[in-house]
């Protein structure tokens, strides 16, 4: 069979300008690789389309031209989702010039945008607005909205607002044959027939690419108080969860735990890291509180919980920020988890998930299953306690060879989703399926829910030309 990449890079280049394709190897190599660099993939080219329709004609060409299509955003997956395989049979089709804020509307508190705005435009949009979005990632400033949506990122205020999904009323996809769905509605209420906007949602560019969206918003916090705590131990930090939702569960923010290794790993790689408490701790607690209220009486309400948990021995100590510029400090210790371990060293993630109540116990039977495989490795629990998902990494042992631990991956993989298994988790809460872990599907989705998920593949895709290889074994 002939080469059809020749002619389509043709019929693309017509139809998108210059300013549409890449196809010299120094400008498509940074799309091809991961950023855990875990994958080293080859883009034959990158479509650049600038608008939506040129987004329908780009899939209307490669879908003629019967060429696979990698749909990549920021290019943050921390399971290889948006690498293209290595063959070079694939093109990537990047969103990153549909990159405006088409409107924020204060008043019914919801925001249209397109998929190429970062994480953080948005968030900065929003604000401008006297408006909160209430989605925040380690990976805001280059995630982009497309991408958050198609994997239905979590992350750190997820407790509160809830995932990705739970924030879009409407969406805009364009579809494997290069037809458009708009459904940019921004109802609260419509319940005219399936929620094809969830379908897409979490679908990790398998069934449509996400073009445009429209979010829910919320009111901006008029008052936030945030402490960094030393916990006794995370039966501890579990209960000071429990203090706090007894104070008032709509006030909490954000609840992160970090334990002793990993914030170790901050203070040693990241410049500028700084220790806002008199010593190092075992296990620590990044809480936040938040209210659109202008006399919240925030400040009094955390001092008063975390007073009463210093005098009960839950806590050893704590830092409460005192300006913005804390504030920031304190949740640097906490987003620079995952570039510090990259700097120790060659580590496998598992983005687990477990009933909150479970946490403690969980990390106590991983850790130890963990040093039971292999002497040496170094668990790296943290995460976002509040709403049960924990990153529960491992880093190499001391000294050990990087390239012969990530070897091993499914070796630790597995024997950390044994243990997850037995308090009926998740393998994957936040990051997804890609590429790493399709081959977890039969054990944890089988039967009834993986043959429909494959149904409606073939459905929506059935020529299996969008994001080949990922989610579905
Ligand atoms: C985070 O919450 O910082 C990321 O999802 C973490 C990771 O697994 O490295
Ligand atoms: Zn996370």
């Amino acid at each position: 069979m002939p080469d059809p990449i020749p002619s389509l890079l043709d019929a693309l280049r017509s139809a998108l300008g210059p300013a549409g394709l890449l196809t010299d190897p120094a400008d498509t190599a940074a799309y091809a690789e991961d950023w855990r660099r875990l994958y080293q993939g080859h883009a034959r080219a990158v479509i650049r389309p600038s608008d939506t329709a040129q987004v329908a004609t780009a899939m209307r060409l490669c879908a003629e031209a019967g060429v696979p299509v990698v749909p990549q955003g920021g290019n943050t997956s921390m399971v290889g989702g948006a690498t293209p395989d290595a063959d070079g049979s694939e093109v990537v089709l990047s969103l990153a010039r549909l990159n405006r804020v088409r409107e924020v509307d204060a008043r019914d508190l919801t925001m249209t945008l397109e998929a190429g705005v970062t994480l953080k435009a948005a968030q900065d949009s929003a604000a401008a607005s006297g408006c909160l979005l209430g989605l925040s990632i380690s990976s805001e400033g280059s995630a982009q909205i497309g991408g958050v949506l198609a994997t239905n990122a979590g992350g750190n205020n997820t407790v509160r607002y809830g995932n990705a999904r739970d924030l879009v009323l409407g969406l805009e996809v364009v579809l494997a044959d290069g037809s458009v769905w708009n459904g940019l509605r921004r109802l609260r209420k419509d319940n005219t027939g399936y929620a094809l906007r969830q379908l897409f949602v979490g679908s990790e560019g398998t069934l449509g690419i996400i073009t445009a969206a429209v979010l829910k918003l919320a009111p901006r916090p008029r008052e936030t108080a945030v402490a960094l705590c030393a916990a006794a131990s995370p039966e501890a930090a579990l209960a000071l969860f429990g203090r706090f939702q007894a104070y008032d569960p709509g006030a909490i923010q954000a609840f992160e735990y970090m334990s002793g290794q990993g914030m170790g790993f901050v203070l040693r790689h990241i410049p500028g890291a700084v220790l806002p408490l008199a010593r190092p701790a075992d296990h620590y607690v990044l809480v936040e509180l938040a209210t659109p209220r202008q006399d919240g009486g925030l400040r009094a309400g955390l001092e008063a919980v975390l007073e009463a948990a210093l005098e009960s021995g839950l806590i050893a100590d704590a830092a409460i920020a005192e300006s913005d510029a804390q504030r920031a400090a304190i949740w640097r210790l906490r987003e620079e988890h995952s570039e510090a371990q990259k700097r120790e060293g060659a580590s496998v993630k598992n983005d687990v998930s477990v009933p909150v109540s479970a946490v403690p116990d969980f990390i106590a039977a991983a850790t130890a299953a963990c040093a039971a495989l292999m002497p040496g490795i170094r668990a790296v629990p943290f995460g976002h306690l509040g709403d049960g998902n924990i990153h529960f990494n491992l880093e190499q042992p001391e000294g050990a060879d990087p390239a012969w631990f990530l070897a091993q991956d499914h070796a630790i993989m597995d024997t950390v989703n044994a243990v997850v298994r037995r308090f009926d988790g998740s393998f994957s809460a936040e990051h997804g399926v890609g590429r790493l872990k399709p081959y977890m599907m039969p054990a944890w989705r089988g039967g009834a829910e993986l043959e429909t998920m494959r149904r409606i593949k073939a459905a929506l895709d059935p020529r299996g030309l969008l994001n080949p290889g990922k989610v579905l074994p």
